[in-house]
């Protein structure tokens, strides 16, 4: 089978998800799981409507386990190797949406030993101090803190160590390698982490001391991590945790998702907000090389980063969506034209989250997940 480009380190722009879905075995979204979700929400985020997520494993029985009161929680994470950009903000935008609308508390895992290990240049002061950077986006986007737990590997690995022994006892090399793709040179720490990233899926079911179906919305290049920890739950007496995966946010460059590693063809939180407008303005677009073919031919929306944009983050109404669409299809809509509409909308945005994110400075301590709970006992499994 041809190989896909997407592992947790690496992902092209337009991955064909359809093929993602096969090769991982996951399942793919459809309405039936949809509508499940709206008859306990009311109504659906835009990134669901559109298929922003759009595969899943398990999801239509964590939402029956949810329906039928069990207990249930959430759970995402982040490597903080930098300041956090929109493609890490996306899944975390409809987590928080769950969590209001079904009153979910999420654990959130903050990898900073990840992020030292796999990092050659990165001190792990460094990236544990992205740990607490990150942690303001996240707070910026209006999680509440009495059900919000963020976990800093490096500093609370008590909470975690007396699950990752149990798991690592699970995980041969083999397998290791296998999934990740690891390979002789590879540091042992980067051989170790999947441990404590699989652990954190049955870290709930230790601190409420009751089994606990967890939810995992993120990126489908996260599905590794998952995969093992669905096959040894049953063995260590954890629920299997599900998943929602979302597709990823193209970068503004001519390929790959959008990334830390190519910081002009990303927008960062951080940035200031003409410096992101600059940003849109130059980016790459599905449109034809001049205008007179734009307009007798027509662009490609769906292999246009500045369409995603609108699509994933920044249009929430679907009839304006379309228009857009077809506007851009039949070339009465230019990509400078197109990008001159996004820019100040991003720029907007940027502006009220940074000052939303200059205040969850002072209420980080109510996030961390240490201090709200007792660590796990070593329990028989
Ligand atoms: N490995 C992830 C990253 O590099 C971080 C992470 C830890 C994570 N736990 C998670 C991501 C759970 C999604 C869900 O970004």
């Amino acid at each position: 089978m041809e190989e896909v480009r997407v592992t947790p380190w690496e992902a092209e722009a337009f991955v064909d998800y359809d093929r993602l879905i096969k090769v991982f075995g996951a399942k793919p979204l459809t309405e039936r799981e949809v509508s499940a979700l709206k008859s306990l929400t009311g109504e659906l985020h835009p990134m669901v409507r559109r298929y922003v997520f759009y595969s899943h494993r398990d999801f239509d029985i964590y939402l029956e386990r949810l329906r039928s009161g069990a207990r249930c929680a959430l759970y995402t994470g982040r490597g903080p190797s930098g300041y956090t950009h929109l493609g890490h903000i996306l899944p975390w935008i409809f987590t928080k949406w769950l969590q209001d609308r079904l009153g979910l508390e999420l654990f959130f895992q903050m990898t900073d030993d990840e992020k030292f290990w796999h990092d050659e240049r990165l001190e792990l002061s460094e990236s544990n101090a992205y740990a607490y950077e990150n942690s303001l986006d996240l707070i910026a986007l209006g999680f509440d803190y009495r059900k919000t737990h963020i976990i800093v590997d490096s500093e609370d690995i008590g909470y975690l160590y007396p699950i990752a022994t149990r798991v690592a006892k699970k995980i041969t090399y083999s397998v290791q390698r296998a999934t990740f793709g690891f390979t002789d040179s590879t540091n042992v720490g980067l051989v170790f982490y999947p441990v404590l990233q699989i652990a954190v899926s049955f870290l709930p079911t230790e601190l409420y001391d009751e089994p606990t179906e967890v939810l995992i919305p993120a990126g489908i290049d996260q599905d590794p991590y998952w995969r093992i920890a669905r096959d040894i739950a049953p063995s260590l007496g954890y629920p299997k945790p599900a998943q929602i995966h979302n597709k990823l946010l193209p970068g503004l460059g001519p390929e790959g998702k959008m990334s830390s590693s190519k910081p002009e063809t990303a927008i960062y939180t951080t940035d200031p907000p003409e410096v992101a407008s600059q940003k849109v303005m130059r980016a790459f677009t599905g449109g034809q090389p001049t205008v007179e073919l734009q307009r007798r031919l027509g662009g490609n929306p769906d292999r246009c980063s500045v369409y995603k944009m609108y699509e994933m983050l920044f249009e929430e109404d679907d009839e304006k969506l379309r228009e857009r669409y077809w506007s851009c299809r039949t070339g009465a809509l230019l990509c400078g034209e197109c990008k001159a509409q996004l820019a100040p909308r991003v720029a907007t945005f940027l502006q009220d989250f940074q000052k939303r994110r200059e205040r969850a400075r002072d209420v980080v301590d109510r996030y961390l997940l240490r201090g709200k709970f007792e660590k796990p006992r070593v329990r028989k499994s």
